[in-house]
Protein backbone atom coordinates (compact mmCIF):
# COMPACT_ATOMS: atom_id res chain seq x y z
CA UNK A 1 0.00 0.00 0.00
CA UNK A 2 1.37 3.66 -0.75
CA UNK A 3 1.62 5.78 2.29
CA UNK A 4 -1.56 7.36 3.43
CA UNK A 5 0.56 10.87 4.57
CA UNK A 6 3.80 12.54 3.63
CA UNK A 7 5.22 15.87 3.71
CA UNK A 8 6.15 16.81 0.25
CA UNK A 9 8.91 18.16 -1.25
CA UNK A 10 7.12 21.87 -1.78
CA UNK A 11 6.23 21.45 2.44
CA UNK A 12 3.17 20.73 2.09
CA UNK A 13 1.23 17.36 4.05
CA UNK A 14 -0.42 15.22 1.48
CA UNK A 15 -2.54 12.37 2.16
CA UNK A 16 -5.02 9.83 0.60
CA UNK A 17 -8.74 10.89 1.06
CA UNK A 18 -10.05 7.84 2.93
CA UNK A 19 -13.82 9.19 2.62
CA UNK A 20 -13.34 8.41 -0.64
CA UNK A 21 -12.44 4.78 -0.46
CA UNK A 22 -12.78 2.06 -1.63
CA UNK A 23 -13.95 3.48 -5.20
CA UNK A 24 -11.59 6.59 -5.66
CA UNK A 25 -8.18 6.96 -4.71
CA UNK A 26 -7.54 10.30 -4.54
CA UNK A 27 -4.82 12.78 -2.36
CA UNK A 28 -5.65 15.77 -0.49
CA UNK A 29 -2.95 18.42 -0.04
CA UNK A 30 -2.70 21.37 2.65
CA UNK A 31 -0.50 24.24 3.35
CA UNK A 32 -2.68 24.86 6.13
CA UNK A 33 -3.09 23.40 9.76
CA UNK A 34 -6.29 24.77 10.00
CA UNK A 35 -7.06 22.22 6.86
CA UNK A 36 -4.73 19.62 8.63
CA UNK A 37 -6.94 19.42 11.41
CA UNK A 38 -9.89 19.52 9.85
CA UNK A 39 -9.06 16.78 7.86
CA UNK A 40 -8.57 15.13 10.88
CA UNK A 41 -12.06 15.71 12.26
CA UNK A 42 -13.68 14.73 9.21
CA UNK A 43 -11.58 11.38 9.28
CA UNK A 44 -9.89 12.06 5.69
CA UNK A 45 -7.45 10.54 7.55
CA UNK A 46 -8.02 8.27 10.51
CA UNK A 47 -6.18 5.48 12.73
CA UNK A 48 -4.36 6.51 15.72
CA UNK A 49 -0.31 6.14 14.38
CA UNK A 50 -1.87 7.95 10.89
CA UNK A 51 -3.37 10.55 13.18
CA UNK A 52 -0.40 11.63 14.91
CA UNK A 53 1.65 11.92 11.94
CA UNK A 54 -1.16 14.17 10.58
CA UNK A 55 -0.74 16.24 13.71
CA UNK A 56 3.12 16.36 13.48
CA UNK A 57 3.20 17.46 10.09
CA UNK A 58 0.23 20.42 11.08
CA UNK A 59 2.49 21.84 13.66
CA UNK A 60 5.31 21.76 11.02
CA UNK A 61 2.73 23.71 8.56
CA UNK A 62 2.28 26.17 11.45
CA UNK A 63 6.02 26.80 11.93
CA UNK A 64 5.93 27.95 8.24
CA UNK A 65 3.21 29.68 8.78
CA UNK A 66 4.25 31.77 11.96
CA UNK A 67 7.91 31.38 11.69
CA UNK A 68 8.10 35.63 10.62
CA UNK A 69 6.94 36.44 13.76
CA UNK A 70 8.91 37.51 16.98
CA UNK A 71 9.51 34.50 18.90
CA UNK A 72 6.63 35.77 22.07
CA UNK A 73 3.99 36.25 18.79
CA UNK A 74 5.35 32.66 17.29
CA UNK A 75 4.70 30.84 20.68
CA UNK A 76 1.67 31.97 21.11
CA UNK A 77 0.37 31.40 17.80
CA UNK A 78 1.91 28.05 18.24
CA UNK A 79 0.23 27.16 21.23
CA UNK A 80 -3.14 27.87 19.55
CA UNK A 81 -2.20 25.64 16.80
CA UNK A 82 -1.09 23.04 18.96
CA UNK A 83 -4.55 23.45 20.72
CA UNK A 84 -6.77 23.67 17.67
CA UNK A 85 -4.84 20.13 16.59
CA UNK A 86 -5.26 18.47 20.25
CA UNK A 87 -8.85 19.23 19.67
CA UNK A 88 -9.84 17.23 16.68
CA UNK A 89 -10.51 14.45 18.22
CA UNK A 90 -10.17 12.98 22.28
CA UNK A 91 -9.39 9.13 22.38
CA UNK A 92 -6.09 8.50 20.07
CA UNK A 93 -3.10 8.32 22.66
CA UNK A 94 -0.79 9.14 19.50
CA UNK A 95 -2.04 12.70 18.99
CA UNK A 96 -1.42 14.30 21.69
CA UNK A 97 1.95 11.96 22.02
CA UNK A 98 2.59 13.87 18.75
CA UNK A 99 1.90 17.62 19.35
CA UNK A 100 3.21 16.85 22.81
CA UNK A 101 7.02 15.66 20.71
CA UNK A 102 6.72 18.76 18.74
CA UNK A 103 6.28 21.25 21.48
CA UNK A 104 8.50 20.01 23.34
CA UNK A 105 11.40 21.20 20.82
CA UNK A 106 9.86 24.03 19.86
CA UNK A 107 9.76 25.60 24.03
CA UNK A 108 13.01 24.41 24.27
CA UNK A 109 15.00 26.26 21.45
CA UNK A 110 16.71 29.00 21.90
CA UNK A 111 17.37 30.58 18.52
CA UNK A 112 15.00 32.08 15.89
CA UNK A 113 11.53 30.53 14.80
CA UNK A 114 12.70 30.66 11.35
CA UNK A 115 15.33 28.18 12.04
CA UNK A 116 13.49 25.99 14.14
CA UNK A 117 10.75 25.70 11.27
CA UNK A 118 12.92 23.62 9.68
CA UNK A 119 13.79 21.37 12.91
CA UNK A 120 10.48 20.60 13.30
CA UNK A 121 10.00 19.90 9.71
CA UNK A 122 12.80 17.67 9.98
CA UNK A 123 11.15 15.97 13.69
CA UNK A 124 7.66 15.40 11.45
CA UNK A 125 9.52 13.77 8.91
CA UNK A 126 11.43 11.73 11.28
CA UNK A 127 8.23 10.47 13.12
CA UNK A 128 6.73 9.18 9.50
CA UNK A 129 10.25 6.97 8.60
CA UNK A 130 9.77 5.64 12.01
CA UNK A 131 6.11 4.99 12.49
CA UNK A 132 6.99 2.93 9.27
CA UNK A 133 9.68 1.22 11.45
CA UNK A 134 8.01 0.54 14.49
CA UNK A 135 4.96 -1.53 12.19
CA UNK A 136 7.51 -3.54 10.45
CA UNK A 137 8.66 -4.54 14.09
CA UNK A 138 5.37 -5.19 15.41
CA UNK A 139 4.85 -7.46 12.24
CA UNK A 140 8.39 -9.66 13.17
CA UNK A 141 6.66 -9.80 16.96
CA UNK A 142 3.25 -10.27 15.73
CA UNK A 143 4.16 -12.98 13.00
CA UNK A 144 5.80 -15.46 15.63
CA UNK A 145 2.01 -16.42 17.06
CA UNK A 146 0.34 -17.32 12.86
CA UNK A 147 0.78 -20.52 11.67
CA UNK A 148 0.33 -21.32 8.10
CA UNK A 149 -3.49 -21.76 7.91
CA UNK A 150 -4.03 -19.20 10.63
CA UNK A 151 -7.52 -17.34 9.53
CA UNK A 152 -7.12 -13.84 11.36
CA UNK A 153 -10.44 -11.71 12.27
CA UNK A 154 -9.48 -8.01 12.70
CA UNK A 155 -12.13 -5.27 13.76
CA UNK A 156 -12.25 -1.60 11.81
CA UNK A 157 -8.96 -0.88 9.69
CA UNK A 158 -5.99 -0.75 11.70
CA UNK A 159 -3.36 -1.58 8.47
CA UNK A 160 -1.46 0.53 6.20
CA UNK A 161 -4.24 3.56 6.01
CA UNK A 162 -4.24 3.93 9.39
CA UNK A 163 -0.50 4.08 9.91
CA UNK A 164 1.54 6.04 7.73
CA UNK A 165 2.35 2.15 6.03
CA UNK A 166 2.07 -1.38 6.88
CA UNK A 167 0.13 -0.72 9.54
CA UNK A 168 -0.34 -2.37 13.18
CA UNK A 169 -2.90 -5.18 13.36
CA UNK A 170 -2.45 -6.00 9.81
CA UNK A 171 1.35 -6.14 10.15
CA UNK A 172 2.01 -9.47 11.55
CA UNK A 173 -0.36 -10.76 8.66
CA UNK A 174 1.80 -8.83 6.28
CA UNK A 175 4.99 -10.19 7.94
CA UNK A 176 3.92 -14.31 8.34
CA UNK A 177 3.10 -13.63 4.41
CA UNK A 178 6.28 -12.66 3.59
CA UNK A 179 7.91 -15.04 5.67
CA UNK A 180 5.83 -17.70 3.23
CA UNK A 181 2.86 -18.75 5.66
CA UNK A 182 -0.43 -18.83 4.15
CA UNK A 183 -2.92 -16.10 6.23
CA UNK A 184 -6.38 -14.77 5.56
CA UNK A 185 -8.23 -11.99 7.07
CA UNK A 186 -11.59 -11.90 8.16
CA UNK A 187 -12.62 -8.02 8.45
CA UNK A 188 -15.73 -6.70 10.63
CA UNK A 189 -17.25 -4.59 8.82
CA UNK A 190 -17.62 -2.10 11.29
CA UNK A 191 -20.47 0.16 11.87
CA UNK A 192 -21.24 2.93 11.43
CA UNK A 193 -18.12 4.26 9.34
CA UNK A 194 -17.23 1.18 7.70
CA UNK A 195 -13.56 1.19 8.09
CA UNK A 196 -13.24 -2.48 7.75
CA UNK A 197 -15.68 -3.08 4.66
CA UNK A 198 -14.44 0.35 3.08
CA UNK A 199 -10.83 0.14 4.13
CA UNK A 200 -9.04 -3.12 5.31
CA UNK A 201 -10.90 -4.75 2.71
CA UNK A 202 -9.19 -2.08 0.06
CA UNK A 203 -5.53 -2.39 1.18
CA UNK A 204 -5.57 -6.17 1.70
CA UNK A 205 -7.02 -6.87 -1.92
CA UNK A 206 -4.58 -3.62 -3.01
CA UNK A 207 -1.46 -6.23 -1.80
CA UNK A 208 -3.36 -8.93 -2.96
CA UNK A 209 -3.82 -10.61 0.60
CA UNK A 210 -7.17 -12.91 1.09
CA UNK A 211 -9.75 -11.16 2.83
CA UNK A 212 -13.50 -11.64 3.46
CA UNK A 213 -15.62 -9.26 4.94
CA UNK A 214 -18.24 -9.93 7.39
CA UNK A 215 -20.95 -7.90 9.14
CA UNK A 216 -20.09 -7.03 12.57
CA UNK A 217 -22.90 -9.30 14.22
CA UNK A 218 -21.18 -12.43 12.88
CA UNK A 219 -18.11 -12.88 14.39
CA UNK A 220 -19.56 -14.68 17.12
CA UNK A 221 -21.16 -17.24 15.17
CA UNK A 222 -18.01 -17.78 12.96
CA UNK A 223 -15.77 -18.24 16.35
CA UNK A 224 -18.23 -21.09 17.50
CA UNK A 225 -17.78 -22.63 13.94
CA UNK A 226 -14.08 -23.16 14.32
CA UNK A 227 -13.44 -20.56 11.05
CA UNK A 228 -11.51 -18.32 12.78
CA UNK A 229 -8.45 -18.79 14.38
CA UNK A 230 -6.96 -15.72 16.29
CA UNK A 231 -8.18 -12.25 16.56
CA UNK A 232 -6.19 -9.06 16.15
CA UNK A 233 -7.18 -5.51 16.56
CA UNK A 234 -5.37 -2.21 16.29
CA UNK A 235 -5.83 0.48 19.45
CA UNK A 236 -6.51 3.96 19.90
CA UNK A 237 -5.02 4.47 23.75
CA UNK A 238 -3.76 1.31 26.15
CA UNK A 239 -4.42 2.44 29.95
CA UNK A 240 -3.28 0.50 32.61
CA UNK A 241 -6.12 -1.67 32.95
CA UNK A 242 -7.61 -1.28 29.39
CA UNK A 243 -7.59 -1.28 25.53
CA UNK A 244 -9.59 1.58 23.81
CA UNK A 245 -10.68 0.74 20.61
CA UNK A 246 -13.46 1.06 18.10
CA UNK A 247 -16.92 0.59 19.06
CA UNK A 248 -17.56 -3.56 18.84
CA UNK A 249 -14.02 -4.48 19.52
CA UNK A 250 -15.08 -5.79 23.40
CA UNK A 251 -18.31 -7.45 21.98
CA UNK A 252 -15.06 -9.54 19.10
CA UNK A 253 -13.10 -9.85 22.70
CA UNK A 254 -15.89 -11.29 24.62
CA UNK A 255 -16.57 -13.54 22.05
CA UNK A 256 -12.74 -14.35 21.89
CA UNK A 257 -12.74 -15.66 25.18
CA UNK A 258 -15.62 -17.84 25.41
CA UNK A 259 -14.49 -19.57 22.22
CA UNK A 260 -11.01 -20.05 23.63
CA UNK A 261 -9.72 -18.09 20.64
CA UNK A 262 -6.70 -15.58 21.18
CA UNK A 263 -6.86 -11.78 21.48
CA UNK A 264 -4.17 -9.51 20.41
CA UNK A 265 -3.99 -6.17 20.73
CA UNK A 266 -0.71 -4.39 17.66
CA UNK A 267 0.12 -1.31 19.97
CA UNK A 268 3.17 0.87 18.56
CA UNK A 269 4.61 2.03 22.15
CA UNK A 270 3.29 5.61 21.13
CA UNK A 271 0.12 4.22 21.89
CA UNK A 272 0.42 3.66 25.06
CA UNK A 273 -0.61 6.04 27.83
CA UNK A 274 -0.13 3.64 31.44
CA UNK A 275 0.14 6.15 33.99
CA UNK A 276 -3.72 6.58 33.46
CA UNK A 277 -6.79 4.39 34.13
CA UNK A 278 -10.06 3.82 31.94
CA UNK A 279 -11.60 7.03 33.83
CA UNK A 280 -9.14 9.17 32.66
CA UNK A 281 -10.32 9.03 29.03
CA UNK A 282 -12.78 10.60 27.07
CA UNK A 283 -14.54 8.24 24.07
CA UNK A 284 -14.79 10.17 20.84
CA UNK A 285 -19.08 10.61 20.28
CA UNK A 286 -19.44 11.54 16.88
CA UNK A 287 -22.32 12.71 14.88
CA UNK A 288 -25.64 10.72 15.42
CA UNK A 289 -26.49 11.25 11.72
CA UNK A 290 -23.32 8.50 11.07
CA UNK A 291 -25.75 5.89 12.91
CA UNK A 292 -28.85 6.98 11.56
CA UNK A 293 -27.94 7.70 7.76
CA UNK A 294 -25.76 4.81 6.48
CA UNK A 295 -22.13 6.70 5.16
CA UNK A 296 -24.32 10.22 5.53
CA UNK A 297 -26.50 9.35 2.29
CA UNK A 298 -29.75 6.47 3.29
CA UNK A 299 -31.49 7.53 6.37
CA UNK A 300 -32.52 3.95 7.92
CA UNK A 301 -34.31 4.92 11.22
CA UNK A 302 -37.52 6.51 11.65
CA UNK A 303 -37.64 10.51 12.02
CA UNK A 304 -37.38 11.53 15.69
CA UNK A 305 -35.62 8.61 16.87
CA UNK A 306 -32.52 9.45 18.87
CA UNK A 307 -28.86 7.73 17.94
CA UNK A 308 -25.62 6.97 20.00
CA UNK A 309 -22.43 7.16 18.37
CA UNK A 310 -20.09 6.18 20.67
CA UNK A 311 -16.24 5.77 18.35
CA UNK A 312 -14.50 3.90 20.83
CA UNK A 313 -15.46 0.90 23.19
CA UNK A 314 -13.06 -0.06 26.40
CA UNK A 315 -11.75 -4.15 26.47
CA UNK A 316 -10.58 -4.85 29.93
CA UNK A 317 -7.44 -6.59 29.89
CA UNK A 318 -8.42 -10.00 31.17
CA UNK A 319 -9.84 -10.38 27.72
CA UNK A 320 -6.65 -9.82 26.09
CA UNK A 321 -4.25 -12.85 25.60
CA UNK A 322 -1.05 -10.33 24.49
CA UNK A 323 -0.12 -6.93 23.44
CA UNK A 324 1.97 -6.85 20.45
CA UNK A 325 4.75 -3.95 20.81
CA UNK A 326 7.46 -3.05 18.30
CA UNK A 327 9.74 -4.49 21.33
CA UNK A 328 7.52 -8.22 21.90
CA UNK A 329 4.31 -9.97 22.67
CA UNK A 330 3.23 -9.04 26.40
CA UNK A 331 0.80 -9.87 28.83
CA UNK A 332 -0.83 -7.06 31.28
CA UNK A 333 1.71 -7.73 33.62
CA UNK A 334 4.56 -7.92 31.31
CA UNK A 335 3.33 -4.69 29.54
CA UNK A 336 3.28 -2.42 32.99
CA UNK A 337 6.37 -3.70 33.96
CA UNK A 338 8.38 -2.94 30.75
CA UNK A 339 6.89 0.24 29.83
CA UNK A 340 5.07 1.97 33.03
O1 LIG B 1 -12.21 6.14 14.06
P1 LIG B 1 -10.94 5.59 13.47
O2 LIG B 1 -11.10 5.07 12.09
O3 LIG B 1 -9.79 6.58 13.60
O4 LIG B 1 -10.60 4.36 14.41
C1 LIG B 1 -9.47 3.58 14.14
C2 LIG B 1 -9.31 2.46 15.08
O5 LIG B 1 -10.11 2.22 15.94
C3 LIG B 1 -8.04 1.67 14.97
O6 LIG B 1 -8.24 0.35 15.35
C4 LIG B 1 -6.97 2.29 15.89
O7 LIG B 1 -6.87 3.67 15.67
C5 LIG B 1 -5.65 1.68 15.67
S1 LIG B 1 -4.99 2.08 14.09
C6 LIG B 1 -3.48 1.34 13.93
Amino acid sequence: MIPSIEWTSDNKVKMIDQTLLPHKLEFLEFDNYRDVATSIKVMNIRGAPAIGIAAAMGMAIATIEYRDLPKEKFLESMEKAANIIRSTRPTASNLFWAVDRIWKIITSYPDSPKNLSELVIEEAKLMAQEDITVNKNIGKRGAELLQDGDVVLTHCNAGSLATVQYGTALAPVRSAIEQGKKISVIADETRPRLQGARLTAYELQYDNIPVKVISDTSSGLLMRLGKINKVIVGTDRVTSDAVFNKIGTYLVALAAKDNNIPFYVAAPSSTLSLHETVKDVTIEQRDSTEVSNVLGKVQIVPDGVECLNYAFDITPFRLVTGVITEDGVFTHKELLKKYE
